[in-house]
């Protein structure tokens, strides 16, 4: 037996296996196989002239409501064609094993709960819902027309999106549950995701300042690289299921 068939080293498989409290901030990269774009990919056909930014503001909206319903009805539309991939699948194996994950996501698409994950944090709401502009309702329903923006049901005001726009503020309670995981765990996962926005970007770094291990895996090197204890780069979904059975040798 030529050693171990993965490459990660014993002392973080030894740290995972004691931990009592496992951490996990996803971002776009992890929902990237399942082959939908994150957010510094470009845009692709009638949305390539615009970027997110221009799009994902309470201001984009006032300013013309339509064509910010329209993006998001197309996004929306892109889940029912895609579904979760093996980095969704290993995560929720993990939740599965390890009573004590939290699992916090900056996605909006919903594919970890898709997965099986329970108990989601979603730092930047979600794509499946929608929230009055005016009076704040949530509606169960609505009139999903990709071209129309629909009214509330109660005061007439314009639905949008239940997600977080830039420049706004994020659920406080999303916040507050994900900042007391990265002061308590034992270990923090950033797995797909830029690390460019706060206040998710500040969750790897409140880990560093404790003695908690920080573990990067993404495509590329991230600002969060140099502060980590291990630093896996490469597709998410190659690496999760590995890391996974490695740990638990889950035959995943
Ligand atoms: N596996 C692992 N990492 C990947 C993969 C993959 N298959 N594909 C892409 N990545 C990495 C990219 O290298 C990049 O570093 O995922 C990261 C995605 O970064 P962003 O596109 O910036 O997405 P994210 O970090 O989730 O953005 C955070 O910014 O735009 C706002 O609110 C929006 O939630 C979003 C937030």
């Amino acid at each position: 037996m030529n050693g171990p068939d993965h490459p990660f080293p014993a002392p973080l498989l030894e740290r995972l296996r004691a931990a009592q409290k496992i951490a996990v901030l996803t971002g776009a990269g992890v929902s990237q196989e399942s082959g939908l774009r994150t957010f510094r990919d470009p845009q692709e056909g009638f949305w390539a002239q615009y970027s997110p930014e221009d799009l994902a503001t309470p201001e984009a909206f006032e300013r013309d409501p339509r064509l910010v319903w329209e993006w998001y009805a197309h996004r929306r539309s892109q889940l029912a064609s895609v579904h979760p991939n093996p980095a969704h699948r290993a995560l929720t194996e993990l939740g599965n094993r390890l009573p004590g994950l939290t699992l916090i996501t900056q996605n909006v698409d919903g594919l970890h709960q898709r997965a099986g994950s329970r108990d989601v944090i979603e730092l930047h709401g979600t794509l499946t819902e929608v929230r009055c502009s005016a009076c704040g309702q949530r509606p169960k329903e609505w009139n999903d027309h990709p071209r129309v923006v629909p009214a509330c049901p109660d005061c007439g005001g314009l639905l949008r999106p239940d997600v977080v726009w830039f420049g706004e503020i994020l659920p406080q309670g999303a916040l507050a549950a994900a900042m007391e995981a990265a002061r308590t765990c034992d270990a923090f996962f950033s797995i797909g995701t830029s690390g460019l926005v706060e206040p998710a970007a500040s969750l790897g770094r409140t880990v560093r300042q404790r003695n908690g291990v920080l573990i990067e895996i993404n495509r590329e090197p991230t600002p969060l690289t140099p502060l980590c204890d291990y630093a896996f780069h490469g597709k998410a979904g190659d690496w999760l299921p590995r890391l996974v059975d490695a740990v638990f040798g889950s035959g995943l």
